[in-house]
């Protein structure tokens, strides 16, 4: 059984003071939530993770160290050290205990780094920024997913196979085995469109599937997570799926009630 994962992704919201008071109530309703998964009389739990923009990492640091709850950064540099403006280091995140990073975020490649690279190219800025990642251990989140024009054209899997080939050519399959993989559907993303629980596991069933093929072993054992629009009135429903093992909160995260509500739903499929 795979132990679900819920990451709050907070993208680049929350000013200083109450980036420090939602870290505290996020605290302090994970003791009331770790209260409701013992009554759920479960030996498994769930994993929390929480990304706030980098410069909360101090806070992040401090007030969730040893509470059991992981945090990370929401990018990572593809570099390890030098002229790279702007830029943030492996090496500079582990410093700040964190232990997961997200990468390809599709947010960064249509944003930021579409400039004038085609996506093949950036498959590859993925591949080495992951390669950084797990040299100073930390978990990388690969986040995967089509847009809405692949999606009405019906190549979800191609643009999945696509990035998922480059990964596994690049470090090997076992590699994976130390990453956690985001599906996440451009067009779901803070849409309110969240896919169907049916689409995200046909979606993330693929990818097992895909890297079954090289090593069944790390396929079976990788978190898949699935983000776009999960709200507490949908996460029971895309996390009962079997190949979904929890999910990427972007809105939801940073109201405290709501990302805690999607944490039980991880653990009511942990019972
Ligand atoms: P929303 O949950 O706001 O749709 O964002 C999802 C996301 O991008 C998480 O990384």
């Amino acid at each position: 059984m795979r132990k679900p994962l819920v990451a709050g992704n907070w993208k680049m919201n929350s000013p200083t003071e109450s980036s420090t008071i939602l870290l505290e109530n996020i605290l302090h309703h994970t003791d009331q939530l770790k209260k409701m998964i013992k009554d759920l009389n479960t030996s498994s739990a769930i994993d929390i993770a929480i990304f706030p923009p980098a410069v909360y990492l101090r806070e992040a640091q401090e007030i969730l160290t040893g509470s059991g709850i992981h945090w990370g950064t929401q990018n990572v540099s593809a570099f390890d050290e030098g002229p790279y403006t702007g830029e943030i280091s492996a090496a500079m995140i582990e410093g700040f205990g964190c232990e997961y990073v997200l990468i390809g975020h599709s947010e960064r490649r249509c944003l930021y780094e579409t400039l004038e690279l085609d996506q093949t190219v950036l498959d590859k800025i993925v591949a080495q920024k992951y390669e950084m990642a797990t040299r100073h251990n930390l978990t990388p989140i690969i986040c995967i997913g089509e847009t809405a024009d692949d999606y009405e054209a019906n190549k979800t899997e191609e643009v999945i196979a696509r990035l998922l080939d480059v990964l596994i050519a690049h470090k090997g399959p076992k590699a994976l085995s130390e990453t956690v993989l985001a599906y996440e559907p451009v067009w779901a993303i803070g849409t309110g469109k969240s896919a169907t629980p049916e689409w995200a596991q046909d979606v993330h069933s693929f990818m097992r599937e895909r890297i079954a093929k090289h090593d069944k072993a790390t396929a079976e054992s990788l978190q898949i997570l699935y983000g776009g629009s999960v709200k507490a009135d949908n996460a029971a429903a895309i996390f009962a799926k079997p190949d979904v093992d929890g999910g990427l909160i972007g809105g939801a995260s940073l109201d405290v009630e709501e990302f805690i509500h999607i944490c039980f739903a991880a653990a009511l499929k942990a019972s």
